[in-house]
C-alpha cells in the first residue's frame, strides 16, 4: 500500500476533535453572567473564582485552593509558599514538560533532573534517593499523561528526608492514586488550565493544599505579599499578583460538571487502541506481552496505583528502533498526527546554563527514542476510530526505512 507521504490514500481524511469542545450551555451562561457583572478581576468581588478553587480543593480532598495565572507560576508560587528558594534543591523527573523545571528556577531553587521508571515513565523513587543532597527540599512528581505518579514510595522518600512534596497535576485533572483525588497526596497539588489541557481557559492554574499556614503563604505570594484578611496596602511578605480572572473562573467551573464523563470517553477510545494494538500485534495493556525485540508497538504502562486515568494522553512505545522523524511525518501525511513527546530535561542546554544538575537518565533517554503520544483531542473521537490508529501504524511500519545511520533494523509489525 502506497504511503500518503508518498502520493497515497491516507487512511483517515476526516478532521478528529477539536480542542476545546464546543462551549455548553452552562459555560456560556456564567461567563455572560461574568461579563455582564462587570466584576471580571478577583479582587471586585465575584464569586467565580471562589468557587473554583472551593470546588477544585473539594475534588482534591483538601481544604485550600489558590487560583492562578497558569501552572508554571502555581508550581513557583506553590515551592516559595513553602519555603523552597534560594541554596535549595529541588528533584524533578526527567521526562516532563520544561515548566517543572523553570517553575524551579524561578523559585531561586536548582533543579536536579532524575531519572524515571522504565516502564511507566513516571519519577523513580530509586533515582530520587539516588539524587538526594544535604541541599535537597523538596520533589516534585508529575502526574505524566494524566496517569497518577506511584506516591507511596515518593511520600515515603519525602518523609524520610522530610522534604515538601508539591504534585505537577497539570496534565491529570480527576485523576485517582489508590481511589484517592491527585492534588491531595503531596503538600500542594498544582493543576493547569493552559489551551490544551484537561479543562481549559486559554491560560490558568490552581493551586491546591492541605496544611493552612502553607495555604496562606502560597495565598500571599499570589497576592503581592499580602496577609488574608489584612490590609490593602499592607504587604509583609514579598509577593506577586499571579491571579485567574474571574472570566476565565467562568469558563472552568462549569467544566468540572462534564469531566468525568469527557475522562470516561477518552478513556473509551484509549481501551479500543488497546484491543486494536492487540489484535495487530499481541501487545497486551502495558506492553507486559510485548517485550523488545518483538517488533510490536504498546501502551506505556500506568504506574502501580493508578485507579483513575485522566487520559490526557496516550503513550505508545515502539519496542524496535524506529526513523521517528519519517515515523511522525508519515502518520500526519495518513492523517493521524502524532507527536514526538518530550527530549530528556537533562539534554536542554538552557536549563544546564541556569544550574539544572542532571543525573544519568537512561529511561528518559529510551522514551526520547521509543515513544510518541496520541493527543487528547484525538482521544474524544468515537473508539470505533482507533482502528484509523492501528491501520496507519501498521501501513507506516511496514514501509518503515532502515533506523538511523547506523544501519538498525527497519521495525516490521510481526503478528503474535
Ligand atoms: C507537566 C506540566 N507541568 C507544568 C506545565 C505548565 O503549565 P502552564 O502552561 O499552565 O504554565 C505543563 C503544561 O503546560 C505541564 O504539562
Amino acid at each position: 500500500m502506497t504511503l500518503a507521504l508518498h502520493g497515497g490514500t491516507p487512511v483517515r481524511s476526516a478532521p478528529w476533535p477539536a480542542w476545546p469542545p464546543p462551549l455548553d450551555p452552562a459555560q456560556r451562561a456564567l461567563v455572560t453572567e461574568v461579563l455582564e457583572s462587570g466584576r471580571w478581576g478577583a479582587t471586585q468581588g465575584g464569586s467565580t473564582v471562589t468557587d473554583l478553587t472551593a470546588a477544585f480543593a473539594h475534588r482534591s480532598g483538601v481544604p485550600y485552593g489558590v487560583a492562578v495565572g497558569n501552572a508554571t507560576l502555581g508550581l513557583f508560587a506553590a515551592l516559595r509558599g513553602m519555603g523552597v528558594g534560594r541554596g535549595d534543591e529541588v528533584i524533578v523527573p526527567a521526562y516532563t514538560f520544561v515548566a517543572s523545571a523553570t517553575a524551579v528556577l524561578l523559585a531561586g531553587a536548582t533543579p536536579v533532573i532524575a531519572d524515571v521508571d522504565p516502564a511507566d515513565l513516571h519519577l523513580s523513587p530509586e533515582a530520587v534517593e539516588a539524587a538526594l543532597t544535604g541541599r535537597t527540599a523538596a520533589i516534585m512528581p508529575v502526574h505524566l499523561a494524566g496517569s497518577p505518579a506511584d506516591m507511596d514510595p515518593l511520600n515515603a522518600v519525602a518523609a524520610r528526608h522530610g522534604l515538601v512534596v508539591v504534585e505537577d497535576t497539570a496534565q491529570a485533572h480527576g485523576a485517582t492514586y489508590k481511589d484517592r483525588p491527585v492534588g491531595g497526596l503531596g503538600d500542594a497539588g498544582v493543576y493547569s488550565f493552559q489551551a490544551s489541557k484537561a479543562m481549559t481557559a486559554g491560560e490558568g492554574g490552581l493551586i491546591v493544599c492541605r496544611d493552612e499556614t502553607a495555604y496562606e503563604a502560597i495565598w500571599s505570594v499570589c497576592n503581592l505579599g499580602r496577609e488574608l484578611g489584612g490590609q490593602w496596602y499592607g504587604h509583609p511578605s514579598v509577593g506577586w499578583n499571579l491571579r485567574l480572572t474571574e472570566i476565565q473562573a467562568a469558563l472552568l467551573l462549569p467544566w468540572l460538571d462534564r469531566l468525568d464523563a469527557e475522562i470516561d470517553r477518552r478513556e473509551a477510545f484509549c481501551a479500543a487502541v488497546e484491543r486494536e494494538l492487540a489484535a495487530e500485534w499481541g501487545a497486551t495493556h502495558g506492553g507486559e506481552s510485548a517485550g523488545a525485540g518483538s517488533g510490536s508497538v504498546s501502551v506505556v504502562p500506568r504506574p502501580p496505583g493508578t485507579t483513575r486515568d485522566s487520559r490526557h494522553l496516550l503513550m505508545l512505545r515502539f519496542h524496535e528502533p524506529v526513523d521517528r522523524e519519517f515515523l511522525l511525518a508519515a502518520m500526519a501525511a495518513e492523517g493521524v498526527p502524532l507527536e514526538g513527546g518530550y527530549p530528556p530535561l537533562g539534554t536542554m542546554a538552557a536549563l544546564v546554563r541556569e544550574g539544572a544538575r542532571a543525573e544519568p537518565c537512561p529511561a528518559a533517554e529510551a522514551a526520547a527514542r521509543e515513544v510518541v503520544w496520541v493527543r487528547q483531542s484525538m482521544l474524544m473521537d468515537d473508539p470505533r476510530h482507533a482502528a484509523h490508529l492501528a491501520e496507519a501504524l501498521a501501513k507506516v511500519l511496514a514501509a518503515m526505512p532502515p533506523a538511523g545511520a547506523d544501519g538498525a533494523a527497519p521495525v516490521r509489525p510481526g503478528r503474535a
